[in-house]
């Protein structure tokens, strides 16, 4: 018996690039656009495994391999020892899955009747059913609201109600794709608290997410995804770890344009510069990664003061797995 839940060999996701216009030459070679790159991974059975990566990163499109809704154009999923492209069937009784986007409930049934339904596709019926959908919906705070139909719900009512949906035959890994996307900071605190219960009960949990205290509050490890490739995979503690020689400072200033950019890029020990406009404060926050260095910061500061810059703040910063993002790609998740 393996003891890996998920493991991912070398799994790729080709998509052929249609010309608008153009109509297909026969025997030209098509383009592709490469999703997923040849990733491989895997997730440990009882963990909560974590997919951190921008849009685009191909996480969605992995997990869709993984769940059997889109074949690979090559490499394997394997899920408890079953093959996701020989035996689908099979690797659809052990997962629950809750996909973004899709409307994978119905919204003119009712909290209750989406369970039933469900339930009844898995072959749950009669008072077995009725107790598990009375316990979803109480564990899940929907009970009070569980005769009306799901589309006057809240959106964490919703997706409450899709975790629910994916629980309802046991499964014993669940899916989930961006699980607290567009709710609210209450809605999102319950749903994390409730992933947590759920890997408590011994289930395998694997999550995307573009959020890095997500990633980090939940995961007991993270790959890092980025253009379709893992570009890192530990512990988050562990990925933190690996930048205890860099400073991370950041800068609240006035202004900030490119050829300062540029300037303090020059810097010695200088190793990554992000910066956003905060709308709300009327200000740039800029943050540098230094590597430790006698004269660095000295440096760093005489630098922008020379400009005629204000520095309204300096803060030192506790690296985050946003900085670690940084480190690898020299951007920001955000971007
Ligand atoms: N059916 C498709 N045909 C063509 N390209 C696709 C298709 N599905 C996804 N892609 C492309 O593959 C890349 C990866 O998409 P994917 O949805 O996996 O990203 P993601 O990491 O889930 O992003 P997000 O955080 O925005 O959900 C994107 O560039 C996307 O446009
Ligand atoms: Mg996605």
């Amino acid at each position: 018996m393996t003891s890996y839940a998920i493991e991912v060999k070398n799994l790729r996701k080709e998509f052929e690039i249609k010309k608008r216009n153009g109509f297909f030459k026969r025997n030209k070679k098509k383009e592709v656009f490469i999703a997923v790159d040849d990733i491989s991974f895997q997730v440990k059975k009882g963990e909560i495994f974590g997919f951190l990566g921008p849009n685009g990163a191909g996480k969605t499109t992995t997990i869709k391999m993984i769940s059997t809704l889109l074949r690979p154009t090559s490499g394997t999923a394997i899920i408890n020892g079953i093959n996701c492209v020989e035996r689908p069937m099979e690797v659809l009784k052990i997962l629950g899955t809750v996909l973004t986007g899709e409307r994978s409930i119905y919204w003119k049934l009712t909290g209750r009747e989406n369970l039933e339904y469900f339930a009844a596709m898995n072959g749950i019926t009669g008072r077995k059913a009725q107790v598990k959908i009375d316990y979803l919906l109480t564990r899940f705070n929907l009970d009070k609201r569980a005769d009306e139909t799901v589309e006057k719900y809240s959106t964490g009512m919703k997706q409450r109600v899709a975790l629910a949906k994916a629980l309802i035959a046991d499964p014993e890994i669940l899916i989930l794709d961006e699980p607290t996307s567009g709710l609210d900071p209450q809605s999102t605190l319950n749903l994390r608290e409730l992933i947590l219960e759920i890997k408590e009960e011994g289930r395998t949990i694997l999550l995307t997410t573009h959020y890095m205290e997500e990633a980090d509050q939940l995961s007991d490890r993270i790959a890092i995804i980025d253009h379709g490739k893992i570009i890192a995979m530990d512990t988050p503690c562990n990925l933190k770890k690996g930048l205890n020689k860099t400073n991370i400072i950041v800068l609240e200033l006035k202004d900030w344009n490119s050829s300062t950019e540029e300037r303090i890029k020059g810097i010695p020990m200088v190793e990554n510069i992000t910066s956003r406009f905060d709308d709300i404060a009327q200000r740039w926050e800029v943050k540098i990664h230094m590597v430790n260095g006698n004269d660095s910061i000295n440096d760093l500061i005489t630098n922008i003061i020379s400009t005629n810059n204000k520095i309204i703040n300096f803060r030192v910063e506790e690296p985050t797995l946003e900085d670690v993002f940084i480190s690898l790609t020299g951007k920001s998740l955000r971007e």
